[in-house]
């Protein structure tokens, strides 16, 4: 029986719970379910007024708000939008003159192990610096710029020059293909991008900018003007004259000053690509003001940020967990973080335990799918073990991206966190910008497997395809009924899909729907994520769509005629990527099957990237479809699950199919 179904089947029995410890509670900002429950009240009951107080205390603003929610054109909601604000002097020139300015902002340990670190002061001229070399190349407000670099300094500070000077940055995950990267560009309309020669990982050197170059030359990239290389390893790149230039260029004599530009609290921050249910990835637009406050609150509130913290997120730039709570959430919250460039099992399978003990962290957040293959490692090598590394300083765990099984969580909490250390199980989304149902470490016991309760103004419930309130233990849609600051604000360039994807007809358009499945257990009222209701899937934690591997899959002309993919659960992976394939030619067997399937993998990852490649690719003559040509998809998922049929199958046109396509190659 596979994991994902042992999961299901032990969430359900799920009894265990885990109130909070003396020590998580005392002096937590949020202390006991009494507090949060005020909390949530006084959302409820003044709802305009919670955000505005929230808002207020929790930013700078040049030019105050006047107007907290506009609700006038549903459900392109703007919040704080007559204020003025800058995101990086929220992260770093409001620590100036404050102790916070000479504390470390990031501790950075690169792939080979070597530490540097940088304070708050010296981070805001490293990034003002930059933010006057992207002006010097006639970058300004209002402008995309797409970063594709590794997970460096200079990373971050490559997305803090940006919303210095009012750009939008758009962030593609350094994993994803020179096509993907090139349909970005496009749909932004980027004027330029930032990369580095090569990135490191696990002791590899592994191409970012030519993967740009190729990029670009697919076409359709004139808008990009300007290409900056950060030369990260001193390998030899090749260089297009007049379009690329390497950051000790443009950075040369760059003042060390670079006054913040004020943007309106709605202008866009970034764009984040993701994927959706059709073929095309959306470009996720988040807000300034919003979005900024979420990040700050959330630190506070979920992770109960204090000055002394150590805090490490171990998630990339390239996703949104690496942009709330990499590139923005700590530095609002002037905490001390630890950003690593290389991959939890290199040089071995502890190097994240000793990570923890070397920088002493106290908050450490990571995903599900690093835990079960660090248990998995430690399992058959006790070397690698956690209880070989000093653990002690740790305070609170993190889980995100995906649902933690409870034996994962059992696991976590006993072996890293010594059964002392609360595990926050953060559900949120690249659309909903931060954390939106979670558990808060100081207040809410603790249920393994379950993200447990919304966060205060989080308007969060459980409905059927009408919008109709389910009573608890029933599973249906999750939504969130009333806009929250952090919420997507549309699709870059795509309005109606905005609409359509988020805000259904048959809910009344203003409830957002989040595209999971979710159950609310009857004694708590907990949530628990069942996962995507859509055609998402979550491998490893990474999000990518059907639609998208198929697109991809096809796009091999000469060979495929065809192509449909599901997920399956995987021990691992959490979910894989199974693929069903008609070839234009007569079906594969045996040897001919796994080399054609090798090719097809290879073809994907070129196509969209490594993380995309078909775990299982199965070779049939054709499809099961029904008689009016639609692929029963339901059938297919669970002959990836290599479940037997039991399904009516009477309305399919070639029955005979399911046989076939049950065959391993
Ligand atoms: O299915 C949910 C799952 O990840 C999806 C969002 O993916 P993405 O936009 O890439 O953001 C991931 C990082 C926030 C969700 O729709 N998901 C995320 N967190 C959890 C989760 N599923 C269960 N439990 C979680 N804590």
């Amino acid at each position: 029986m596979s994991n994902a179904t042992n999961t299901i089947e032990s969430v359900l029995v799920e009894n265990r719970v885990f109130p909070p410890s003396d020590a998580a509670r005392n002096g937590a900002r949020i202390a006991g379910m009494e507090a949060y429950e005020a909390l949530c009240k006084e959302a409820e009951t003044d709802f305009e007024g919670f955000w505005s107080r929230q808002a207020k205390e929790k930013l700078n603003w040049t030019k105050p708000f006047t107007r907290v929610l506009d609700e006038s054109n549903v459900p392109f909601y703007r919040w704080f939008d007559d204020g003025e604000l800058n995101a990086s002097a929220n992260c770093l020139d409001r620590h100036i003159g404050t102790p916070v300015e000479n504390k470390t902002a990031i501790v950075f340990e690169a792939d080979d192990g070597q530490v540097s670190s940088i304070t708050y002061k010296d981070l805001l001229v490293r990034v003002s610096q930059f933010a006057n070399a992207l002006k010097s190349q006639g970058i300004g407000k209002g402008d995309r710029v797409i970063i594709y670099m590794p997970m460096t300094i200079e990373g971050v500070v490559a997305m803090q020059a940006c919303a210095r000077i009012g750009a939008t940055h758009s962030v593609v995950f350094g994993g994803f293909s020179a096509k993907a990267l090139n349909e970005r560009i496009i749909d932004a309309g980027a004027v330029a991008v930032i990369t580095a020669n090569f990135q490191l990982r696990g002791g590899k050197e592994l191409p970012l900018k030519s993967i740009v170059d190729d990029g670009i030359a697919l076409g359709g990239c004139e808008s990009i003007k300007t290409v900056l290389v950060y030369e990260r390893t001193l390998s030899p790149w090749n260089r297009v004259e007049g379009r690329d230039r390497t950051f000790a260029e443009v950075l040369e004599g760059q003042n060390i000053h670079c006054p913040p530009t004020a943007v309106g609290a709605e202008h866009p921050l970034f764009i984040l690509y993701t994927s959706g249910s059709t073929g095309k990835p959306k470009g996720v637009q988040h807000s300034t003001g919003g979005y900024m406050l979420w990040a700050r609150m959330t630190m506070e509130w979920t992770f109960d940020i204090r000055p002394e913290d150590v805090f490490w997120c171990t998630a990339d730039i390239g996703w949104i967990t690496g942009h709330t709570y990499v590139a923005y959430g700590p530095l609002a919250a002037g905490a001390t973080q630890v950003v690593f460039e290389g991959v939890p099992t290199f040089p071995h399978a502890g190097r994240f335990w000793q990570m923890i003990e070397k920088h002493k962290v106290s908050i450490f957040y990571t995903a599900p799918t690093a835990i079960r293959s660090l248990i998995k490692a430690a399992d058959s090598d006790e070397k690698v073990h956690p209880k070989n590394w000093d653990l002690s300083s740790l305070r609170i765990l993190g889980s995100v991206g995906e649902p933690i099984n409870p034996e994962a969580w059992m696991w976590y909490h006993r072996n890293v966190g010594g059964e002392r250390c609360p595990i926050v199980d953060t559900f949120w989304q690249t659309e909903t910008g931060g954390h939106v149902i979670t558990p808060l470490p100081g207040a809410t016991p603790l249920v393994p497997g379950s993200c447990t309760l919304p966060l205060p103004g989080i308007m969060a419930a459980i409905v059927d395809e009408t919008g109709k309130d389910l009573p608890n233990g029933a599973g249906g849609m999750l939504v969130i009924k009333r806009p929250w600051p952090s919420m997507i604000r549309n699709i870059w360039g795509d309005p109606e899909r905005f609409k359509k994807s988020y805000f259904p007809e048959e809910m009344g358009g203003n409830v957002y729907l989040a595209g999971d499945g979710a159950v609310r257990s009857a004694d708590r009222g907990y949530f628990r994520i069942t996962g995507r209701i859509d055609d998402v899937l979550n491998i490893s934690g990474h999000r990518l769509g059907t639609m998208e591997i198929e697109s991809a899959l096809v796009a091999k002309t000469d060979l495929v005629a065809e192509a449909a993919v599901v997920g399956r659960p995987d021990d691992l992976t959490g979910e894989a990527i199974c693929a069903f394939v008609v070839l234009k030619r007569s079906r594969p067997t045996g040897d001919e099957a796994k080399q054609i399937a090798a090719q097809l993998r290879d073809w994907v990852a070129k196509e969209i990237g490594p993380i995309a490649k078909p775990k299982d690719i199965r070779f049939g003559e054709n499809l099961p479809k029904t008689r009016s040509g639609k692929i029963m998809r339901r059938l297919l998922r669970s002959i990836a699950k290599g479940e037997a049929i039991t399904q009516d199958v009477s309305t399919l046109e070639n029955p005979a199919i399911l046989d076939q396509l049950s065959q391993t190659n």
